[in-house]
């Protein structure tokens, strides 16, 4: 727990009570409020969370102010310029960078566990073809607990660490397998003599009947859009795993609702609804038009991409985004795509507009990412799947952090009661 050196007084009905404030290496003062209701018999009031820390943590840190992300200290910028995807894994879930033998290690574990159980694949075929690839893995995985049982005993360091490296490894495989059973093509199996993003991207797009070579300027592209979106500290997906973890439940389980959580439109679900978005506009000439009902109180259209709960400037993973939009697009040779040329007046319109200056909203990680993994080929709805199957480790590192929590407690939040006080039952015939 952070330095306690400073209290905060409250008081209610004249009385006074002396409240710890905890000084956290950054980010803003902590009030203390654990001892709140047993020393005052009231709650706190706090719906969204806009003011609550629910936990401490190590791991990620987000100046909004500043735009800046933090993963175990090192700028998000550098760990997407310099490192690489399972690099930041590894950092995310042990606290340090990983010397050369550590992060061998690390890999071969993680490529050890690629494949799936093959009577998984059964479970695969139940779906509909046209079920959401996300409904496909909040499902799939969810099931891994009925797979794989030596992993599921949380009071055991070695099964969580093997559940750990299973679920980090195995999320590709899950969501490449979604997308091939919703196109209706065979299921490629995972290839260990390949990276973790080339092994994805042979997974998403190879057939039995023909070769396909991996270009290694869209493996790194792919390998960075994993990085930008591997931990954003106390998100609503990864409060939920955290919450459903809370009561015990294994890692798939938890995982499993964190992947439901992401779906929504206001999170991770945000990347297909942008370029949804950005096709309807379609055209420069039609910005105008939606800027207009973005900012139109009886409309409840909002400009997908765009605003953010913590960044109240730039989100430090969206400028990295654009300028690998420009880069990919470049390699594809569609610098002109319609969709990019959108995107970017969009951005200058809304930036230069007085709602979204004073409101705070910028660009976010979702507003580029559909365009560079259209330009790969990869329909909106593989999207999200992206997305879960990037912020696993952020889930898995927040989860392992959880549970070496000696104070760990079963998170329940109370409530601000508004209902009918007690009164008797009326017999249906006296209603
Ligand atoms: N377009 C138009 N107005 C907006 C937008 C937007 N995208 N975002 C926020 N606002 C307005 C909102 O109407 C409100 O106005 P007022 O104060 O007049 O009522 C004000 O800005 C504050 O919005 P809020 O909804 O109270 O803020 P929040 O912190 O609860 O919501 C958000 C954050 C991300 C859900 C929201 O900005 C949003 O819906 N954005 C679009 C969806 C999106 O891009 N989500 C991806 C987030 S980044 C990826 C991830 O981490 O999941």
């Amino acid at each position: 727990m952070a330095d306690t050196t400073k209290t905060a007084t409250l008081t209610i009905d004249g009385q006074s009570y002396e409240l710890p404030v905890h000084t956290p290496t950054a980010g803003p003062d902590v009030i203390d409020i654990r001892k709140l209701y047993a020393q005052t018999g009231a709650f706190t009031y706090d719906p969204g969370f806009t003011s609550t820390a629910s936990t401490d943590s190590t791991i990620t840190f987000i100046d909004g102010g500043k735009g800046e992300l933090l993963h175990r200290g090192y700028p998000i910028d550098q760990l997407a310029a310099k490192s690489h995807y399972l690099e930041v894994c590894y950092l995310l879930l042990y606290g340090e960078l990983p010397t050369a033998a550590q992060l061998e290690d690390f890999e071969g574990r993680v490529t050890m566990h690629t494949m799936l159980h093959e009577q998984m694949m059964n479970f695969f075929r139940g779906f509909r073809r046209d079920a959401h690839p996300m409904a496909i893995m909040v499902g799939v995985v969810g099931a891994m607990s009925a797979f794989y049982h030596d992993s599921t005993d949380i009071s055991d360091p070695w099964q969580r660490e093997v559940a750990s490296i299973r679920l980090i490894a195995k999320m590709p495989t899950i969501a490449a397998m979604a997308y091939k059973y919703h196109i209706g093509q065979p299921f490629v199996y995972p290839r260990n003599n390949l990276d973790y993003a080339s092994n994805f991207l042979n997974m998403c797009f190879s057939v039995p009947a023909e070769d396909y070579n991996v270009s290694p300027v869209l493996a790194r592209a792919m390998d960075r859009i994993f990085t930008l979106h591997a931990d954003h500290e106390q998100n609503a997906s990864t409060s939920t795993v955290r919450l459903a973890s809370s009561s015990g439940a294994n890692p798939f389980a938890c995982i499993a609702a964190g992947i439901a959580c992401l779906w929504g439109p206001a999170h991770g679900g945000a990347n297909q609804a942008c370029l949804e978005m950005l096709r309807e506009i379609g055209t420069v000439d039609r910005i105008p038009e939606f800027i207009a009902r973005a900012k139109d109180k009886d409309d409840p259209f909002r400009l997908m991409g765009f605003g953010h709960r913590v960044y109240k400037n730039f989100d430090p993973r969206a400028t990295v985004m654009k300028e690998s939009a420009d880069e990919v697009l470049e390699l594809l040779g569609v610098e002109n795509n319609p969709t990019l040329q959108v995107a970017k007046e969009l951005e200058k319109a809304a930036l230069a507009d007085p709602y979204f200056a004073e409101k705070k909203l910028f660009p976010n990680v979702d507003f580029y990412s559909g365009i560079i993994l259209e330009a790969m080929g990869f329909p909106t709805s593989m999207f999200t799947p992206i997305f879960a199957l990037s912020r696993t480790v952020g889930w898995i590192s927040q989860w392992k952090e959880q549970l070496s929590d000696p104070q760990l407690k079963i998170g329940r939040p109370r409530q601000l009661y508004l209902g009918e006080t007690a009164r008797d039952y009326i017999d249906i015939e006296n209603r």
